[in-house]
């Protein structure tokens, strides 16, 4: 049998609507009028047997994620899907070599995905680095937290928005893997669709009327013991913004007892939250792989402070063209891979997408097996290049 692996014409969106909601489990809903599977800023790759039958598919969103500061061109993997009767027969492994291939031709640097499981990924060279994770925190722990009376709160208007999303962008840029939100595929998102989004979205204000903070929520139905409110972002510029944000979840505690916030592993509000208040309510892992290393390393951000070379050696046979020795280079703030060096250092690719997000240190992933050789001495250059916040991202695609 030969494939056709192609995007998905517009004539076709009816095939990429029935084999993403079958694997998907909406297959029961209509399909919505002028849905499309491509659109500006996302592709849907598909491989067509020689019936021109979809038989696979696999989006390639047009995205960028934080890394050391600096945005960082992505191809974000959505609907990945095989038709039942074909799979374990190598398609998904087809539909997204291709992908990463195209990725690259648009200038991905890097790859990231939310996984079902990871078994197809890791075999494709994506590693888990992290989770988007709600946490479920009883509203009765949190009224006992005061507002301070420095911080006003009110309803957002949409003038306040570009505010919100430079406060979101602040928090994005210090942290590690946090999506970018602007571009085409955020292009749609205005102030008014944001707002409407939520049933509520609360800005705090300081005392010289600057917003300092602001939580988007959503109000459950009822008023009994199953009132939930559902926190998507809650980020405070200031322990006094944090603070007022979480009291007045807290106010909620009558008729909404469970509140469910968004949260990554460092963020302040575990300040003033006890982690045994808080239970994990779900947990989406995601995954990384570099698309094409000499891009990556260019593009990311790296310590200031920090100067050195190690000797690194990739393998990839899912993405060759990034394969083979190189030095690297980090100095000033910019690292870079120089072709060639004595290739003593060897990553694989699920090691060179951990490590480049600082999601495990060269002694962890010697242990895992995804590098080997190296000494102390490269270990602690390679550990301190890629420290940092832990993984985090809390949009999910
Ligand atoms: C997940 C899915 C897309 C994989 O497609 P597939 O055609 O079955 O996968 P392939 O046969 O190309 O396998 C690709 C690689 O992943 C590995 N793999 C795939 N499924 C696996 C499984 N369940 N367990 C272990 N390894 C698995 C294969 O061994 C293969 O590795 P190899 O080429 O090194 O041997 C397909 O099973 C599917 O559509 N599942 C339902 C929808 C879904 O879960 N989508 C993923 C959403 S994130």
């Amino acid at each position: 049998m030969t494939y056709e692996v192609r995007p998905v014409r517009p004539e076709e969106h009816r095939l990429a609507w029935d084999l993403g909601s079958l694997a998907f489990g909406y297959h029961e809903q209509a399909i919505p009028d002028g849905w499309a599977a491509s659109a500006p800023g996302r592709t849907t790759l598909g491989v067509f047997d020689e019936a021109g039958r979809l038989v696979a598919k696999a989006v390639d969103r047009e995205q960028g994620q934080w890394f050391g500061g600096r945005v960082v061109p992505v191809s974000g993997v959505a609907g990945v899907a095989v038709a039942a009767e074909q799979r374990g027969r190598g398609l998904g492994r087809l539909v997204l070599t291709s992908l990463l291939s195209g990725a690259r031709e648009r200038g991905a640097a890097l790859s990231s995905l939310f996984d079902t499981t990871p078994l197809p990924y890791r075999a494709l060279g994506w590693e888990e680095i992290g989770t988007l994770t709600y946490h479920t925190v009883a509203a009765r722990v949190l009224a006992e937290i005061r507002p301070d009376p420095k911080i006003t709160l009110r309803p957002a208007t949409e003038a306040d928005i570009p505010a919100v999303y430079e406060l979101y962008r602040r928090v994005a840029r210090a942290g590690t893997g946090l999506m970018e939100r602007s571009g085409t595929l955020f292009a749609a998102a205005t102030p008014a669709k944001l707002l409407a989004e939520y049933h509520g979205f609360t800005v705090a204000l300081d005392g010289a009327g600057d917003l300092v903070g602001y939580a988007s929520w959503d109000r459950g139905p009822g008023y009994d013991a199953s009132g939930k409110l559902t926190v998507d972002d809650l980020i405070g510029a200031t322990p006094e913004a944090t603070r007022t944000l979480l009291a007045m979840l807290g106010g909620w505690a009558s008729v909404a007892p469970t509140i469910v916030l968004r949260l990554g592993a460092e963020d302040p509000v575990w300040s003033l939250l006890a982690r045994v208040d808080a239970k994990v309510a779900s947990a989406q892992p995601w995954m990384l792989r570099v698309v094409d290393a000499p891009a990556a390393i260019a593009a990311r951000g790296w310590p200031r402070h920090l100067s050195g070379a190690a000797d690194l050696s990739l393998t990839d046979d899912v993405c060759p063209w990034h394969q083979g020795d190189y030095r690297f280079v980090v100095d000033g703030g910019e690292a870079r891979l120089e072709p060639g060096g004595t290739g003593a250092i060897r990553l694989t690719p699920r090691g060179l997408a951990a490590w480049y997000a600082g999601a495990a240190s060269p002694d962890q992933l010697r242990r895992t097996g995804f590098l080997t050789g190296g000494d102390p001495a490269s270990d602690d250059l390679l550990r301190t290049a890629t420290a940092g916040p832990t993984p985090t991202l809390h949009d999910y695609f």
